[in-house]
């Protein structure tokens, strides 16, 4: 403005003559309450004019200071509160009140000259009380319409209102903004629980001042929104007595009440959480059932279902058994009955095993129908071996084992060994006679017996007396069978037994032979080699 006043000021200069805005600036100026104005001239006074300041309500007019050459006078209801400045003719005015409102004239008497000017003030009230209030204290989503009023004290305010940092902006259609002088209404049609988490602010400001509302949000209640139960998809069968829950869940302000059911019958628990322990307490779970959830808020009086979710809980096995014959049991004269059954638990299925091999059966072995027992009409010795019986459900696997044991033999006896042997050779002779209980093994020699009751009959240095007829009997006590095996063993005495004279002398001359012809090659390959010159 800088530029501004100096083009008025030489225009002035120049023309000399009466403008009415040319004195002073154009106005309105805004001053606030308790402040001080100060009125500048547009015009640089000269040291004789005379500058008068007048003050008009619109009604009436009165003098508030004059500046004479000699001095300032200032009006009696001025006093102490206005002032002239005796350099440059501005006024000023001190603590202003809501009564100094108006316009204020200013006329410089100057040599032939008079200038007059006008400038109205406005004395604005300070912005403050700046406050958001809601017509409902809380709001249901898409059901309320909710009207926020910001108002605020002060003169000639605008206002303005931000979400969190940014601007809002009507749309016309959901926000609306309707605003009078002191207070501007944000209506919100069919409020969003986003809406109104804020903070909100309310600004309101005129020229001189602005002052900002405390922050303010307002609890819109929603939902409940989509119900899930989480697991979503459970196994078919729940092991018995487990740390299993479901688990519902809901986006709902304020939080969602649950409501569990078993197909359409209520199940009597509270909380988002539905265990197994209270699903069995009340005797659900044993029949495979559809498990929902639904979920209720109790502001918004609106409710939501989950899907269902299936499974049965079940019972896992325990204390699998196997019964069987008390007796003993003897190839080709007993049978057996083996069967195997759950202390508890449903079971639904029933492997058995023989040596960790399917079992297979046969005419002589008959696997029942529902597999609970093993008959073996007949025992024959292949039916030794270890017995498993398996069960299982779904959520569980139990095992039971027999090892039975099935009396049969002495088999035929069988001695292995040597049937001759050399003075002092060690000489072994294993007896062998397959059998349940093991054989009672006894060595006889010539039909004597010995003392060696082992399957092993050890001659450690052979000599010619122990030459004869080995008999191995092989007794089982519970059969009371025994079966025998004859082996003869001849030891030689001496050892050259075995070679002729005549025998040795042809080895003797074949030798001798053999080294003639060796010598007699060493002899020839020296003179028949050939020495290579070195050329
Ligand atoms: C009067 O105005 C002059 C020139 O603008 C300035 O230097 C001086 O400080 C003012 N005096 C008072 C009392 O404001
Ligand atoms: C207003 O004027 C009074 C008296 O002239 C003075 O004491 C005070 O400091 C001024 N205040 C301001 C803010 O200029
Ligand atoms: C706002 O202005 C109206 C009249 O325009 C008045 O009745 C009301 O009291 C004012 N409210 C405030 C807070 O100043
Ligand atoms: C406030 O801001 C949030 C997040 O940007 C928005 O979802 C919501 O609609 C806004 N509210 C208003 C009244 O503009
Ligand atoms: C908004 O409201 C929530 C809930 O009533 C409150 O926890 C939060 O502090 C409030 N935030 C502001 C900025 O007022
Ligand atoms: C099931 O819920 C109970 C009680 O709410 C809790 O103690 C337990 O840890 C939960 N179990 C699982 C597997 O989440
Ligand atoms: C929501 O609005 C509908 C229709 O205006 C009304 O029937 C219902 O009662 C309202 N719900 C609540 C919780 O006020
Ligand atoms: C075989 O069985 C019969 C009767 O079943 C019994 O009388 C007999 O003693 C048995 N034989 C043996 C060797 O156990
Ligand atoms: C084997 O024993 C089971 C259980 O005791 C029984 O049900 C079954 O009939 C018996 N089988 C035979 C062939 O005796
Ligand atoms: C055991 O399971 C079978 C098949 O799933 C079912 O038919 C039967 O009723 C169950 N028995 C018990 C005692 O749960
Ligand atoms: C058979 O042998 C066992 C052990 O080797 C022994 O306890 C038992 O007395 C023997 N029986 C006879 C009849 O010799
Ligand atoms: C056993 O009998 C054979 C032939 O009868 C005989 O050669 C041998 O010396 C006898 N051995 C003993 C230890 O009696």
């Amino acid at each position: 403005m800088d530029l501004f006043d100096f083009l008025l000021l030489f225009l002035l200069s120049f023309t000399g003559s009466c403008f009415a805005q040319s004195v002073l600036p154009p106005g309105p100026k805004d001053a606030a309450v308790g402040q001080n104005v100060t009125l500048n001239l547009l015009y640089v006074t000269k040291p004789d004019d005379i500058t008068v300041w007048s003050y008009s309500n619109g009604a009436t007019a009165t003098n508030v200071a004059t500046l004479r050459p000699t001095g300032v006078q200032v009006n009696a209801a001025y006093k102490g509160r206005a002032s002239v400045n005796t350099t440059n003719g501005y006024l000023t005015l001190a603590s202003l009140t809501a009564k100094d409102s108006g316009e204020y004239s200013v006329s410089i008497i100057g040599d032939g000259d008079t200038l007059t000017g006008e400038i109205k003030v406005r004395v604005l009230d300070p912005v403050s009380n700046v406050v958001i209030k809601s017509d409902l204290p809380e709001a249901i989503e898409q059901n309320s319409t909710v009207v926020l009023t910001c108002s605020a004290s002060g003169s000639f305010l605008k206002f303005s209102w931000t979400n969190i940092t940014s601007p809002i902006v009507a749309d016309g259609t959901r926000l609306t903004f309707t605003d009078t002088d002191n207070s501007s209404k944000l209506t919100i049609k069919d409020v969003l629980r986003s809406d109104l988490m804020g903070p909100i602010f309310c600004k309101a400001e005129n020229s001189l001042q602005s002052a900002q509302s405390p922050a303010f949000n307002l609890t819109v209640y929603y939902g409940p929104d989509n119900v899930f139960i989480t697991p979503l998809k459970p196994t078919e069968y729940i092991e018995s007595k487990t740390d299993f829950n479901l688990t519902c869940s809901t986006t709902s302000s304020p939080p969602a009440t649950f409501t569990w059911f078993h197909n359409t019958t209520p199940i009597k628990a509270t909380g988002p959480i539905l265990t197994l322990k209270t699903i069995e307490e009340q005797g659900f779970g044993k029949i495979t059932g559809d498990y929902s959830c639904r979920a209720q808020n109790a502001k918004t009086s609106r409710m939501a279902s989950s899907a269902a979710v299936r499974f049965t809980v079940m019972e896992p096995i325990s204390g699998a058994k196997i019964t069987y014959p008390s007796g003993v049991l003897i190839a080709g004269n007993s049978s057996a009955n083996l069967s195997c059954q759950a202390m508890s638990g449903n079971v639904t299925e029933i492997t058995w095993l023989k040596d960790d091999k399917p079992l297979v059966s046969s005419p002589l072995v008959v696997i029942s129908s529902d597999k609970s027992s093993v008959f073996i009409s007949l025992l024959k010795k292949e039916d030794n071996g270890l017995y498993t019986c398996r069960l299982r459900n779904a959520v569980s696997k139990k095992e039971d084992f027999y090892k039975m044991v099935v009396i049969y033999g002495p088999e035929p006896a069988k001695v292995e060994g040597d049937n001759q042997a050399q003075l002092d050779q060690r000489v072994v002779l294993t007896c062998a006679a397959a059998s349940i209980p093991p054989a009672n093994i006894t060595w006889k020699l010539n039909g004597t017996v010995l003392n060696t009751k082992t399957n092993e009959f050890i001659i450690e240095n052979a000599l010619y007396k122990d030459s004869g007829t080995y008999t191995c009997e092989a007794y089982n006590a519970v059969t009371g069978r025994t079966t025998t095996y004859s082996h003869v063993l001849m030891v030689k005495e001496e050892i050259d037994n075995g070679l002729s004279d005549g025998a040795i002398a042809g080895i003797v001359i074949a030798c001798l032979v053999a080294l003639a012809a060796s010598i007699a090659l060493i002899f020839y390959c020296r003179q028949k080699v050939p020495v290579e010159s070195p050329y």
